[in-house]
């Protein structure tokens, strides 16, 4: 590990060399999770975009392989999905590995394309009749193919993001499609353009007898904290529309962080749904203080549905997995913070890799939380605002923050490339917000509401450029990147009123 290597993450994936956003494709199959992503490999800013490819057996230790799929004369390889053919219905044979993306090029377009692999993932053959779908209107933004089964109908069905909708298309030999229905014009957080689709099935409140579809959306710009966040919505679906339970004004996050994005599940997993973020924002992602590559995921979650005040939402808690990265750990007694704090001072050894579990029951008149602090005065502020019934992560003062602002325009022409924009207005503002204001330093916050009780359950994963929180079992996720110049070693747990207490305070050192 180089110096131009500093922020790089200790348990969260980063390809070795090169750029990375989207995940794609991911898929379970004989012991080992595929992960492949939206990689250049001859640099670290977007372009030239192949699908990576890396392999785990537990979703921590990722070994990256070559990439599996390289760009060609139909251009860019985009986003997409891939399934594992049960049924040998495209006679590439039985369990064949069939990946689609989107070909992305100013000649042709954006078209969606399949290619299959019989060596488990490792190496794939590109469908020569390719493209196996084009837009019926020619619409420019039509992307990112997300592929599963679907047992009623014994069909599978494609759901493609189609600029401000999502279409729908179904096929029995995964080679010809046909188009279904659209969904999403006019819903959720407006204006959108839609993103990295995924679409599927799980109980509410666990149980089996009632089941709901969740689509899965990603948006980008013009998100809750600027640029791009991950909402989805929650209906039925008959094999012909999707129908959402609510009003289309009604936009439900599946993140409260600023770097939460792309995100998708992974295939094949059968019991429970595992969701993948790419972990940064189309703002600053190409001007984040990284050289030797750029991007990270964050850590996988599981995805689950729960009924709260008569509405269903997804929650999304880190997944059991990483139970097995805490080593040593340190129990703090009960703290009954002040306005002035209560300062615990760290383990050396835990460095920037570390977890921080708390029980909390927030003082009502003023704010109670804790503050990452480190030896250089930089700081992420977390806390209960019960007077907005809101918690808030606070890094306007986490340590690097202002190289967004600091970009020269060509480096911020190449962050907001060409394909995030069909308007030369989107554009200007884009740039104007990069060049005037500061993008990256903020506090985000979530609604309480989500949550049922008085006490909160906070669960803190830091590592090297990161900090996610996940409140009572990932009813509020929150995902955001930092960039601290030293390790935030002290812990200041406050209480603005003193009515606020924490218990069952405790710390791991986190390590693969
Ligand atoms: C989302 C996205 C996708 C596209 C990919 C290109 O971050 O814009 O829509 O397929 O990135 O790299």
């Amino acid at each position: 590990v180089t110096n131009t290597d500093f922020y790089r993450p200790t348990y969260h994936f980063t390809p070795a060399y090169g750029w990375m956003n989207d995940p794609n494709g991911m898929i379970y199959k004989d012991g080992e999770y595929h992960l492949y992503f939206q990689y250049n490999p001859y640099g670290s800013k977007w372009g030239n975009m192949h699908w990576g490819h890396a392999i785990s057996k537990d979703l921590f230790h990722w070994k990256q392989l070559d990439p599996a799929i390289a760009r060609d004369t139909l251009g860019h390889i985009f986003s997409g999905s891939s399934v594992v053919d049960r049924y040998n219905t495209a006679g590439y044979g039985k369990n064949a590995i069939v990946a689609f993306y989107t070909s992305a090029s100013e000649k042709n377009g954006q078209i969606q394309c399949m290619a299959w692999s019989t060596d488990n993932g490792r190496t794939f053959t590109k469908y020569s009749g390719n493209p196996v779908l084009t837009p019926f209107d020619g619409l420019k933004d039509f992307r990112d193919p997300k592929v599963f089964w679907y047992a009623p109908m014994k069909k599978w069905y494609m759901i493609v993001s189609a600029d401000k909708e999502m279409r729908f298309y179904s096929s029995s030999n995964l080679r010809e499609w046909t188009y279904v229905s659209a969904f999403g014009k006019g819903y959720g957080q407006q204006p959108n353009q839609f993103e990295c689709p995924d679409f599927f099935e799980l109980p509410v409140d666990g149980n089996a007898n009632h089941r709901k579809w969740v689509m899965i959306v990603n948006i980008n710009p013009g998100c809750l904290f600027g640029g791009s966040a991950t909402e989805y919505f929650v209906g039925d679906f008959d094999g012909k529309t999707f129908k959402c339970d609510t009003d289309p004004k009604v936009v439900k996050w599946l993140d409260f962080g600023k770097d939460h994005y792309a995100c998708v599940t992974m295939g094949n997993t059968p019991g429970r749904v595992v969701a993948l973020p790419w972990m940064s924002n189309w703002q600053y992602a190409n001007v984040t203080p990284i050289k030797q590559y750029r991007g990270a995921n964050a850590l996988p979650r599981e995805l689950k549905l729960y009924t709260r005040n008569g509405q269903i939402y997804l929650s999304a808690d880190v997944v059991k997995e990483a139970d097995a990265l805490r080593k040593e750990s340190v129990s703090i007694d009960n703290i009954k913070a002040d306005k002035k704090g209560t300062v615990r001072q760290l383990p050396d050894n835990y460095g920037y890799a570390y977890e921080l579990d708390f029980d909390v029951t927030p003082g009502m008149s003023a704010e109670t939380g804790v503050t990452l602090c480190n030896d250089k005065g930089e700081e992420v502020k977390i806390y209960f605002d019960m007077k907005k019934n809101r918690v808030v992560m606070d890094r306007t003062k986490s340590g690097l923050t202002d190289f967004g602002k600091l970009a020269k325009p060509h480096e911020i022409e190449a962050n907001y490339d060409v394909h995030q924009f069909k308007d030369k207005n989107t554009k200007f503002r884009m740039l104007n917000s990069v060049n005037y204001q500061n993008d990256f330093a903020l506090g985000t916050w979530a609604p309480l509401s989500l949550c049922e009780g008085k006490t909160y359950t906070v669960r803190l994963m830091i590592d090297k450029c990161s900090v996610e929180m996940f409140i009572d079992g990932g009813r509020i996720p929150m995902t955001n990147l930092v960039f601290p110049t030293a390790p935030y070693n002290k812990l200041k747990f406050r209480s603005a009123d003193g009515k606020g207490s924490f218990k069952n305070v405790k710390a791991y050192r986190l390590a693969l």
